[in-house]
């Protein structure tokens, strides 16, 4: 069976301060029956280390280590305490101009280093509305999941591009067909290609995580903005938990 898995993206947010609302999370479902998530800025990870939760960076280099100024290596996040490493988020695909082929040599890097690569994957509003979500879909899952993926190492996040931060989001029949699509991809590519972890991400809340997780194929969220606050981030645990 596919993990659970209810994951925050902090994004560049967070200062020491914030680890307050890990302490009010923890008060919350420090006991939980699934495995939640955190990914702090790199700052913060070794500060999380105290914390129950699954901690991971949210973007790694493609080296163990080396003369790349301001980079990080999954070695060093594994070693600052982190088992989890987002690779391929859109913001960085957009503001790095990072390509398939390098998300997919950070994802090996994961590997290599112990960690567990999310790997996301979405696609733009113009290339919705030119009906090529699908292909785009195709074209990012064989150029960004590494041949050493499985379900232990790798859980793939479906962000529309569209999605994320801006307070829309897909039909759960639209999520749902994507998922379904993505489902069938890694059957098709991976022995173990139904045990994968699908994440949806986007515009997740409180207020739409019950009806997103109903969709089939959806095992959790990877959720940015509502993951800043134990307030906000604790009815999404909840829907999931519940799911
Ligand atoms: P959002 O971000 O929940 O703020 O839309 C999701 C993400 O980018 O992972």
């Amino acid at each position: 069976m596919p993990r659970k898995i209810p994951a925050g993206n902090w994004k560049m947010n967070g200062l020491q301060s914030t680890l307050s609302e890990l302490k009010t999370l923890e008060d919350k479902h420090g006991d939980a029956d699934i495995a939640i998530l955190i990914c702090p800025p790199f700052t913060l990870i070794s500060a999380c280390e105290d914390t129950p939760f699954d901690i991971g960076g949210q973007d790694c280099h493609t080296a163990e280590s080396g003369a790349h100024t301001g980079d990080i290596s999954a070695e060093m996040l594994a070693d600052a305490g982190a088992s989890y490493v987002l690779v391929g988020h859109s913001e960085r695909r957009t503001d790095h101009g990072e390509t398939d082929a390098l998300i997919a040599a950070k994802a090996q890097a994961a590997y290599n280093a112990g960690l567990i690569a999310v790997i996301c994957i979405g696609e733009t509003l113009q290339e919705r509305e030119a009906g090529k979500t699908l292909d785009v879909i195709d074209t990012q899952l064989a150029g960004s999941v590494p041949d050493k993926a499985d379900a232990q190492n790798t859980v793939i996040a479906y962000e529309p591009v569209w999605a994320i931060g801006t307070g829309k989001v897909p039909t759960t029949a639209q999520i749902a067909d994507v998922h379904a699509h993505i489902r069938r991809r890694l059957q098709d590519r991976f022995t173990d290609g139904a045990e994968f972890t699908l994440l949806y991400g986007g515009s997740v809340k409180g207020s739409n995580a019950a009806d997103i997780f109903a969709v089939p194929n959806v095992d959790g969220a990877l959720v940015g903005g509502a993951s800043l606050t134990a307030a906000d981030f604790s009815p999404i645990i909840v829907a999931l938990e519940s799911a």
